[in-house]
């Protein structure tokens, strides 16, 4: 399985900071942003990944992740001229999926919580050996923000909307989304909702149409957060500190997460270790291998 980062949009409700950043570059506590869902497809296995950013910012990101091999995977990189929307992902990222299922997840979704692993895992074997998309759904405060699910006890979607005035249920959709081979020949025949973009919201109801809309739901123990505007990067950032502090050890770390996988070796995550200088994040990764 491949998966897609999309990186784009101009994260205006941050200006000025993203005025000559890109927001999926700044820091949430220690590492940049894309460092959390770029964990998260490293969670699920995939090791083939493809980078979706603005034309601008593509080379400061290419210059933070390169070919991908310190973390013992493969990364490409694509651009979205214009925030023209989610689904449009699968249309970029066409070429590089060739028909073969692929996760897609937001560059500025952050995910934690016990038993991720497993949630993805069988997301994956969901979409690979059954085919259809799963997504998943977590209780907010503030659903009209988001995309709004409701589903039965099997995990079936029956309704999905984006930014419901009205919520129907507290589900939100995450920005984390599995499909089948079949995404970029779907979102081929999606048209432009009110706010100019091809809505990610319209692909996935395109697959509830088709009765393959699945939705895993995400318990009250986990943490799904979102960073667009300054009080939830903050919030976010403050988390992982908190976490981070309190256990002693860093949440999605991707070079931890590749030695762990044996995707990388000792001394390839001591290189790194060395290559990041003398800093807390270079010495906790240069410390992993005498941990028990
Ligand atoms: C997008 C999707 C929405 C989803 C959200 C998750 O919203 O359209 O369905 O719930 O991401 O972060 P947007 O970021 O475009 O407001």
């Amino acid at each position: 399985m491949k998966g897609i980062i999309l990186a784009g949009g101009t994260g205006s409700r941050l200006w000025p900071i993203t005025l000559s950043v890109s927001k999926q570059l700044l820091p949430v506590y220690d590492k940049p942003m894309i460092y959390y869902p770029l964990s998260v497809l490293m969670l699920a296995g995939i090791r083939e990944i493809l980078v979706i950013t603005t034309p601008d910012d593509r080379p400061a990101f290419a210059s933070l992740l390169g070919n991908g091999r310190r973390f013992g995977i493969s990364i490409e990189y694509a651009e979205q001229a214009t925030p023209a929307g989610i689904a449009e992902a699968c249309l970029i990222g066409a070429d590089f999926t060739a028909g073969e299922p692929f996760a897609l997840i937001l560059g500025d979704n952050l995910f934690f919580g016990h038993g991720l692993p497993e949630h993805l895992d069988a997301a994956r074997q969901q979409v690979e050996t059954r085919g259809g998309a799963v997504i998943f759904a977590h209780r907010v405060a503030d659903p009209e923000r988001y995309g709004v699910v409701t589903f039965d006890e099997t995990g079936r979607v029956l309704t999905i909307l984006e930014k419901p005035d009205r919520p129907p249920s507290s589900f939100a959709v995450t920005g984390l989304y599995f499909y089948d081979g079949e995404a970029a020949a779907l979102a081929e025949r999606l048209t432009p909702s009110a706010r100019g973009e091809l809505e990610i919201t319209d692909l996935n109801r395109a697959y509830r149409d088709r009765e393959a809309l699945h939705v895993r739901q995400l318990g009250r123990g986990f943490a799904w957060l979102d960073t667009g505007t300054p009080d939830s990067l903050l919030e976010a950032g403050e988390f992982v500190a908190t976490l981070e502090r309190r256990q002693g050890i860093r949440i999605s770390s991707p070079e931890e997460i590749a030695w762990r996988q044996r995707w990388i070796s000792d001394d390839e995550l001591l290189a790194t270790a060395r290559a990041l200088g003398k800093g807390g994040y270079a010495q906790y990764l240069a410390a992993l291998p005498d941990q028990l």
